[in-house]
């Protein structure tokens, strides 16, 4: 249980660990490119390590030391079929992105995940992939995981998202790599394209055309990958130091793909003073160092339009809502609702335990700001971004905020409760 406590100031100059998403991809792609990458920066959560496992289960050699690790990848046709089942444990995207490969494979996979995993929206990536050609059975019909996949002879799709998701998205992609013809995606709201761009970078023939991404049949090429901190871990800090008046945060190589920035922009919005500094480009991504000047903030009211840039987000934006003057209205987020726990119904569950003025809307949640957060025990649901986002509401609070089930935080962010320390007096 991690207790947090009030604190005066938040200062300081900090890095967080690898980018979540990045990392992931990172491993993925390299196991089917030819020839050996080096990742740099890689995030040692426990969602990415699940993604090591499971790459290793299909045949790859992946040495890990800490933040690094280099893989010796076998080929997009190089891979094994896994003597065992594939655990994803919390992990969204490695069983989404992961299935997008397995539907590129003649072999058997079988591919589950912990009690939350199980519980999430499988149907989402197992149609198109059946679309393209490849056999995906599954729990409840095929819409849950466990998910038994055998693929191979996939036909390219022109394919529409129904639900604003990057890793539908790249479960596509990651297929289409081995589908004859083109393979389209279309998406409303330009979701995180971190796929897209690193697919470029190790070598596929991938190209944007009219708000929609082409890719063609292609081979992959061992590359060195520098993975940037990640912008959803430095939301927790960012969202504390724009809140703390006096405030002063920075927070060094961060990514900044414009697809994950919603986060600044709300901030701003709500009056935080947030600059940019030092940006600079590797492997297709922009990094940069964040500036946070915290004072006094208004709620405001968001809209799905920016959901794909925030969704991660929205939890901390919840938390520091409380604090902020007016009221907060949070629409179009719907996708909350089936993150690793529902977290538009935990966020106001919880955030009521302290106090504060939360209210489930049918698509989000409404938050009036008193700038009062009591003190109390609060519930993580086992997930990550609860955990942490009730952990800024405790250092703003009257009495200590007791997080129960808070090692879920490892997912994402290990070493969350040090840097907390290391910038909180
Ligand atoms: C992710 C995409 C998002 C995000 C998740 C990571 C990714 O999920 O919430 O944390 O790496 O592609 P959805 O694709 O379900 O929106």
């Amino acid at each position: 249980m991690l207790t947090v406590n009030r604190v005066e100031r938040i200062q300081g100059r900090i890095q967080v660990p690898g980018d979540k998403s990045i990392s992931h991809r990172a491993v993925m792609f390299a196991s089917i490119a030819k020839g050996k990458s080096t990742i740099e920066g890689f995030l040692p959560g426990e969602d990415c390590l699940s993604t090591v496992a499971c790459c290793r289960g299909l045949g790859i050699d992946i040495k890990q030391e800490g933040t690094f690790l280099e893989v010796q990848g076998k080929g997009q046709y190089g891979l094994q079929e896994p003597e065992n089942l594939l655990d994803a444990g919390n992990s969204g995207t490695t069983m989404r992105l992961l299935s997008g490969i397995l539907a590129g494979q003649s072999f058997l996979s079988v591919i589950t995940g912990d009690g939350s995993l199980r519980k999430r929206p499988m149907a989402r990536i197992a149609n198109p992939l059946r679309q393209m050609g490849a056999k995906i059975d599954g729990r409840v019909g095929g819409k849950l995981a466990p998910l038994i996949i055998r693929g191979g002879n996939l036909e390219g799709i022109d394919y529409t998202l129904p639900v604003p998701s990057a890793q539908v998205k790249s479960a596509i992609l990651l297929a289409g790599l081995y589908a004859s013809g083109e393979t389209i995606v279309r998406e409303e709201f330009l979701s995180r394209d971190h796929t897209e761009r690193m697919l470029q970078f190790f070598g596929g023939n991938l190209e944007r055309r009219d708000g929609s991404v082409v890719l063609k049949k292609s081979e992959l090429y061992g590359q060195s990958v520098k993975v940037p901190g990640d912008i959803s871990s430095a939301a927790f800090f960012m969202a504390a130091a724009a809140a703390m008046p006096g405030g002063h945060l920075i927070i060094e190589d961060v990514g900044l793909n414009p697809t994950r920035t919603g986060i600044i922009d709300v901030l701003r919005e709500m009056g935080a003073h947030i600059r940019i500094d030092n940006i600079y480009s590797s492997g297709g991504e922009d990094l940069g160092t964040v500036i946070v000047e915290g004072g006094k903030l208004k709620g405001i009211t968001i809209t799905k339009e920016i959901m794909p840039r925030l969704i991660d987000e929205v939890p901390v934006i919840a938390a520091i809502s409380a604090l902020a003057e007016g009221t907060m209205r949070i629409t179009g987020a719907e996708e909350l609702k089936v993150k690793e726990s529902n977290r538009i119904a935990a966020m106001v569950t919880e955030l009521k335990k302290l106090g504060i003025q939360a209210e489930e809307l049918e698509d989000g949640m409404e938050i009036t700001g008193t700038g009062r957060i009591s003190g109390g025990v609060v519930e993580s649901y086992g997930d990550h971004r609860i955990a942490m986002a009730m952990a800024v509401c405790g250092l703003f609070a009257q009495e200590p905020v007791q997080i129960q089930n808070s090692e879920c935080i490892a997912v994402s962010f290990p070493g969350f409760e040090k840097t907390l320390k290391e910038i909180t007096w």
